[in-house]
């Protein structure tokens, strides 16, 4: 069976280029950071070819990259000066200590296979006051008619509150059941 490694270098080697993905507009970044004013250091999980680090970079954030896929962090490499990680996040470990005012995760939850730890552990690599930007496909309902992209709404309805507050939700796109949106959450702090 192929590793992570080879399932997402055999996707990038084929049609899809590590580019192809919706990038965010100038306007949903500005908006991101009216809700963060004083972030300045930024993890993209399944950063791909690294397009939105150098975007981050261009607003003065320090980035790190991490990405299954050593084509999309060569081709990352690249484009932005991140400290860039190959790896699967979800086998990763990271020194206790670092920490990040704002974490990104851009048309990846929906592959991640455990997801509560998923959640908790980006809580955990956040600082206080710090921020959970989830972009992804969501279906309201019924997985099964949806590609793989997709993730359902009852399950980031429960996923969220845990450790994260909506701050806002943006609907990018919407058709019939299935939306794009973009979601600005707060770290809540555990008592
Ligand atoms: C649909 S692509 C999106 C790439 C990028 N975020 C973007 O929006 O252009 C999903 C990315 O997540 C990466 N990925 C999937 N599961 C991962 C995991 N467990 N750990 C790290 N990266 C992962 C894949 O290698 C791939 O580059």
């Amino acid at each position: 069976m192929a590793t992570l490694e080879e399932k997402w270098n055999a996707i990038y080697s084929g049609k899809i280029k590590t580019s192809n993905f919706l990038q965010l507009e100038e306007i949903q970044l500005s908006e991101i950071f009216e809700f963060f004013p004083h972030a300045k250091s930024a993890f993209d999980i399944g950063c791909g070819g690294g397009k939105l680090l150098s975007q981050l970079e261009d607003k003065g954030i320090t980035t790190t990259g991490i990405d299954a896929s050593s084509v999309a962090i060569e081709a990352a490499k690249r484009v932005s000066k991140a400290t860039l990680y190959v790896g699967d996040f979800e086998k990763f470990s990271f020194p206790e200590e670092m920490k990040f005012d704002l974490i990104f995760v851009k048309f990846v939850l929906a592959y991640i296979k455990k997801k509560e730890e998923f959640i908790a552990r980006i809580s955990g690599l956040l600082n206080d006051g710090g921020g959970l930007i989830i972009i992804s496909p969501v279906i309201l309902k019924n997985k099964q008619s949806a590609d793989e992209i997709f993730i359902e709404q009852e399950l980031l309805n429960k996923l969220i509150p845990r450790c994260f507050s909506l701050k806002k939700e943006s609907i990018l796109y919407k058709e019939g059941d299935k939306k794009l949106s973009l979601y600005i959450l707060g770290k809540k702090l555990q008592s």
